[in-house]
């Protein structure tokens, strides 16, 4: 049985750090973990690319469909499914981000 768990990481987007891509990093239960702003709204993944590892806070950009591209070997992965675009094989761990009025939570299973 999947149990959620859904954890509370902002109060708003206001509160976290962004940078120039539209990523914010936390810490959850000492793992890192990439909020991504898009057109789409809030995707949270797993901060390491799922190819050789890059930090995708720094080399993470995404574009208007929700595609996360590592700009270390220009990797792409959709954020709603965590699969590489180009179906080679290499997966992204998402998570699913809700905004409620009291905060920013994702669901960290
Ligand atoms: S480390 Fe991200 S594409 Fe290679």
């Amino acid at each position: 049985m999947e149990t959620n768990h859904w954890i509370k990481i902002a109060d708003d987007e206001n509160s976290l750090q962004w940078n120039e891509n539209g990523i914010a990093l936390v810490s959850i239960e000492n793992k890192e973990i990439c909020i991504i702003k898009t057109t789409e709204g809030l995707h949270a993944c797993n901060e390491k690319c799922p190819h050789a590892g890059a930090p995708l806070e720094v080399t993470g950009s995404v574009d208007s469909h929700c595609i996360l591209t590592c700009s270390r070997h220009h990797y792409k992965f959709n954020l709603k499914r965590g699969r590489d675009a180009f179906n080679e094989g290499y997966f992204l761990k998402v998570y699913p981000v809700r905004k409620e009025a009291d905060g920013i939570y994702i669901n960290f299973r």
